[in-house]
């Protein structure tokens, strides 16, 4: 989101700043005047502006029972632009942070027998806000399994290891080699009336994605994270030809298809924005997709894209906008 279209609906202050695992920081945010917060649900994200000036979304970690507080925790990335490196080096305690109301494009399904979460890294935030609802009310039987490279860089290990949660947590570290990756074909191999929610690295996502093409269709839940970081380096520009709108536009290399058509006036949906809810899905009528969304399965690829992050292959692709 551009700092042109965000407005703080909320300035909160920062009761605690402590960095919890290495690179990853924990912010308690709160209501000056100690006022209860605006409800959340589990899998909820905040647009914050960060003390370097850029929007960022961060999930929400603490229990969505508790009102007097929201927690973030934001892993310092080594290429930042200055979204997480700010917030890891300049946001202090007792600082004001302005941020928006609480949005949810991951969230638990009423519908689940039982729920598996599914975490690497820092994609443990929105995870953990469901863990922690569903053990609080009780809701759902729910199994974690959270990979991370070591001990030092897990956050939120002392809590995850205590007796509270043994019996419902898998910890997995793989000290940063794929061949050490959990195999989590045992625990996708037969849905059980499941649904599996994902929040990691794109190679996390992938593997579960590519285990349960057998999943009921809507069990399978993605949350990206660091859109930040994102590598635009090798993106080149093409243009996009919208199809109803009789017009052509170019998509640089920096900005995504749903950032130019809005700009030209054309209304699309959209909620995560980072290819993994679904909402921007859009008609493909000619052109090559480069896709890079978590939604689409292989046999929809060739007349469907996700404008919020795919790209183009060929020189130009035609949409149904
Ligand atoms: S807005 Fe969620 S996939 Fe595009």
């Amino acid at each position: 989101m551009s700092l042109a279209t965000f407005v703080p609906a909320l300035q909160l202050r920062v009761a605690d700043a402590r960095e919890i695992a290495r690179d990853i920081h924990l912010f308690e945010l709160r209501a000056a005047d100690g006022a209860d917060l605006p409800e959340f649900t589990p899998g909820s994200h905040l647009e914050v502006l960060t003390p370097a000036g850029l929007v960022r979304k961060y999930s929400l970690c603490n229990s969505a029972f508790e009102r007097e507080r929201y927690q973030i925790a934001v892993k310092r990335e080594a290429d930042s632009r200055g979204g997480s490196a700010s917030m890891a080096e300049a946001l202090k305690v007792g600082d004001t942070l302005p941020v928006g109301l609480p949005d949810n494009a991951f969230a638990l399904s009423s519908k689940a027998r039982q729920h598996l979460l599914i975490a690497g890294g820092i994609g443990i935030t929105p995870v953990l806000a469901m863990a922690r609802w569903l053990k609080d009310s009780g809701e759902g039987r729910f199994k974690l399994v959270y990979c991370t490279r070591d001990a030092a860089g897990t956050a939120f290990l002392e809590e995850l290891t205590s007796p509270e949660w043994r019996a419902q947590v898998t910890l997995h570290h793989d000290g940063g080699d794929p061949e050490q990756a959990l195999d989590l074909w045992p625990l996708l191999e037969n849905p059980k009336g499941a649904h599996v929610y994902c929040c990691g690295p794109r190679g996390l996502m992938e593997a579960v994605r590519d285990m349960t093409g057998h999943w009921p269709g809507g069990s399978v839940h993605f949350e990206s994270f660091g859109a930040e970081n994102r590598d635009t380096r090798h993106n080149t520009p093409f243009t996009v030809r919208l199809e109803r709108s009789a017009m052509t536009v170019t998509v640089p290399a920096d900005r995504s298809i749903l950032d130019v058509v809005r700009e030209h006036g054309v209304a699309v949906p959209s909620s995560c924005e980072s290819g993994t809810c679904g909402s921007c899905r859009t008609r493909l009528l000619a052109g090559q997709a480069e896709h890079r969304d978590m939604v689409l399965m292989p046999e929809e690829q060739d007349d469907n894209i996700m404008v919020c992050v795919s790209r183009a292959c060929s020189d130009e692709l035609t949409l149904d906008l």
